[in-house]
């Protein structure tokens, strides 16, 4: 019996995760994105579900096939992804975003198809929405869980965005290593929450990662 509850410990919570890339379109068949392939979030709304909660996943486009028993919102922009994040955002209990966002946007987006001519083609970029930052500031009762892509001072600039985006724990992830993150189906993480506490985990599946999350969130 404390094994079916457990299995059961996020029933009647009210969670949304963010997988993904998002991209930025410059003209009509063209755009810019990263090489994110949603796997963490979508192993992170597959736990919630099997613990019980009332799981939203908000995804870029992906490869991966739509979760049963989540409700699934596809998005392709940052600003679409902010919009589908804040429509729940209330009535949320914990937001896990897992998502590698676009930082820019094409200052100036082409609705014609651009030309190619002999000279260098020279795009401008202006900055988009911090959506992470967005929630951290209009937090209630949320918990909310960031992640970190970092090639240097992982601990450290991890532990800057948990304060400048008012998180409550940040997934910080070294994306230096061949062996783990944005393809891979494992992950090696520190996960790190607001008081300074890191729990330095071993390498383990994405699924694994997302249990740990849980457990950590659960023991608030
Ligand atoms: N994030 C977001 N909106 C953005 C960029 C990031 O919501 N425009 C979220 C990501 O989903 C992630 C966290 O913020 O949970 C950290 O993303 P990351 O790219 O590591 O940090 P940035 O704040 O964008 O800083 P930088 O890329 O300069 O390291
Ligand atoms: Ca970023």
């Amino acid at each position: 019996l404390s094994k079916l509850n457990k299995n059961k410990d996020f029933k009647g919570s009210s969670v949304i995760v963010t997988a993904g890339p998002t991209i930025s379109p410059i003209d009509p068949v063209r755009f810019i994105s990263n090489n994110s392939s949603g796997k963490m979030g979508y192993a992170i709304a597959q736990e919630a579900r099997d613990r019980g909660a009332d799981v939203t996943l908000i995804s870029g486009p992906t490869n991966l096939k739509p979760i049963y028993g989540v409700e699934m919102v596809n998005v392709n922009t940052n600003e679409e992804m902010m919009n589908a994040v804040l429509e729940k955002y209330d009535d949320a209990d914990i937001v896990i975003k897992a998502a590698a966002v676009a930082d820019y946007k094409i200052k100036e987006y082409s609705s014609d198809k651009i030309k190619k001519s002999d000279s260098n083609l020279i795009l401008e970029f202006k900055r988009d929405n911090d959506i992470l930052s967005i929630l951290g500031q209009r937090k209630k009762n949320q918990i909310l869980v960031g992640f970190a892509a970092e090639s240097n001072n992982l601990i450290e600039n991890s532990k800057n965005k948990i304060k400048k985006k008012n998180l409550d724990f940040i997934v910080a992830n070294d994306i230096t290593r061949k062996d783990t993150g944005f393809k891979s189906e494992d992950n090696k993480v520190t996960i790190i929450d607001k008081n300074g506490n890191e729990y330095n985990l071993e390498k383990m599946s994405k699924r694994n990662v997302a249990k740990k999350i849980f457990d950590l969130i659960k023991r608030r």
